[in-house]
């Protein structure tokens, strides 16, 4: 039997504290009943999409086995902005043009509502951390401060691991000459589960490239190549000769290298202390490598504006790069990863190209779709138990899935030898039509500019969704094909239309 609710309340602490009205350090949700709706491939242990209000699906999450399971955290929850995000509604095809936008959550918060919402959610995800586990926080300057505190307060000053600066855009334009400095960083705290905690920690390393030129104005250079020394340190006698038989000892003041194996010493003949080259990595004519530990200033990892080819559409979208190396640094392949706040699924597709299970969580249907739809063209991993996993999504009571109000023109033919032609000719939605009126756009002649994609499962069971086919197209002029074939069963046909604007309906016929 599961748990009928889950109440927790974080450990009294001393150190400095923040208050706010009606404070609570405590947390006491009644455990939902979830229910799958959708399902991709076959898994016997699927990665799991939650879709509802996270201090629900958290608790589930809780009441079903996954206490103390989870081996990395990430969130990047709303940032008190006070603020409205949305994504952009653009027709597909030629010309992509732009009919509007449309709210895919909001940021609004009256006095210490967002601390307190922060709160419940902090406590629910402690209870779910590996004792090994870390959990890494994403804000901006707006609640940095504040949401330090109180992560203190829940897993204990002495967890605090780092903040890392990331510099998640360049000061361009109007923004350059911003009062009191440009803002371009954000801040992701890092804790362990608790001071005990050893957690999973695999120190980065950076790449650093450069030309020709730049290598020439910060190394030393010789018939080798560039190079920097370093000071031989303890090294014994017996590996200096052993690197001077490598070339690798350097002698100032143009001196050469003396092995006195009399006195076991190794020194230059001008005076001044040897050293060791490292020597730079040449690939190709003009570039040069060279590798350096990571520390908490990321500013070598572009945010999305840098990298228009990531972009989904899902506002406030984090890059590839950033989550591959909080995941690389803080979890190892086969671990559990949750994102309680997963967006566009960011967090996730690269979990799943790094061979980790994961548990993505969003309270709007918008960032599940895209998710879902993001990890289906996702690289899959090297691991087979990976590749093979399959993902389902589950829904929470009251969680709500845009519905259009719509009519779809399809047409079945039965085709000699077991399958079924299904050809989609038209979708015409209510809500479309009204946002093309009102943003002066005629209706397109071809219904396809207004669909985002078409799944189609040839195997209903009238509750939860397969889908065989998902045409989905990637970029913003391709259209989705609409001519489809799929195999006869003895259930159902479902074909599921998502259009522009985010809405979705779904059709469901009898072949036979
Ligand atoms: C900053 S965005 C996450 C962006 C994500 N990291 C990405 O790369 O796309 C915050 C997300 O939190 C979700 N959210 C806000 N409140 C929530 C709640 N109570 N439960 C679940 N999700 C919530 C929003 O719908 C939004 O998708």
């Amino acid at each position: 039997m599961t748990e009928a609710a889950i109440s927790l309340c974080a450990a009294e602490r001393d150190g400095p504290t923040l208050t706010w009205p009606e404070k609570r350090l405590s947390v006491c949700v009644d455990v939902p009943i979830l229910r799958t709706v959708e399902a991709y491939g076959d898994g016997s242990a699927p990665n799991l999409l939650l879709h509802g209000d996270n201090a629900l699906t958290l608790a589930w999450l809780l009441a079903n086995g996954y206490r103390q399971k989870i081996r990395l955290i990430y969130i990047d929850p709303p940032f008190d902005s006070d603020g409205d995000y949305t994504s952009v509604v653009r027709l597909r095809g030629d010309g992509a043009k732009v009919i509007g936008s449309r709210v895919q959550y909001r940021d609004r918060w009256q006095g210490g509502d967002y601390l307190q919402f922060m709160v419940e959610r902090l406590l629910l995800l402690k209870e779910l951390l590996h004792p090994d586990g870390t959990i890494w926080l994403h804000c901006d300057h707006r609640a940095s401060a504040r949401l330090q505190l109180v992560m203190e307060e829940i897993f204990g000053a002495e967890s605090y691991l780092n903040t890392i600066a990331w510099r998640s855009q360049v000061a361009r334009g109007a923004k350059v000459h911003a009062r009191y400095f440009p803002r371009s960083t954000h801040s992701i705290h890092i804790f362990a589960a608790s001071p005990q905690g050893t957690p999973t920690w695999h120190p980065p390393r950076k790449e650093i490239v450069m030309s020709r030129a730049e290598a020439a104005a910060h190394y030393m250079e010789d018939e080798r190549g560039f190079f920097r020394t370093s000071h031989p340190g303890t090294y014994s006698f017996e590996k200096l000769v052993q690197l001077h038989a490598q070339g690798r000892i350097y002698a100032p003041h143009g001196g050469n290298v003396i092995v006195d194996e009399a006195n076991r010493r190794v020194y230059a003949s001008n005076g001044g202390n040897i050293g060791v080259k490292y020597y730079v990595e040449q690939r190709g004519e003009d570039r040069f490598f060279v590798t350096r530990a990571v520390d908490n200033l990321w500013d070598d990892i572009p945010g999305l504006g840098t990298i228009p080819s990531e972009d989904v559409n899902y506002p406030t979208q984090k890059t590839e790069g950033l989550l591959q190396r909080i995941i690389e640094t803080s979890s190892d392949p086969g671990d559990l990863i949750l994102d309680a706040f997963v967006g566009s699924g960011t967090s996730v597709r690269v979990a799943q190209q790094l061979d980790r299970r994961w548990i993505g969580c969003d309270d709007n249907w918008g960032a599940i779709r895209t998710t879902a739809r993001r990890v289906g063209g996702a690289k899959k991993g090297s691991r087979e138990e990976e590749r093979e996993r399959g993902v389902e999504v589950w829904q929470a009571g009251g969680a709500t899935v845009p519905t259009a109000e719509a009519e779809m023109n399809l047409r079945v033919d039965m085709v000699a030898g077991g399958s079924v032609q299904i050809r989609v000719e038209g979708y015409r939605s209510a809500a479309l039509i009204e946002q093309l009126r009102v943003a002066g756009k005629e209706i397109p002649v071809d219904w396809r500019a207004g669909v985002q994609s078409v799944a189609i499962d040839p195997d209903y069971d009238e509750q939860i969704f397969r889908p065989q086919i998902i045409d989905a197209p990637r970029g913003r002029a391709a259209l989705v094909a609409g001519r489809y074939s799929v195999p006869i069963t003895k259930r159902s046909i479902a074909v599921q239309i998502v259009d522009v604007l985010g809405d979705e309906c779904i059709h469901v016929f009898s072949p036979l």
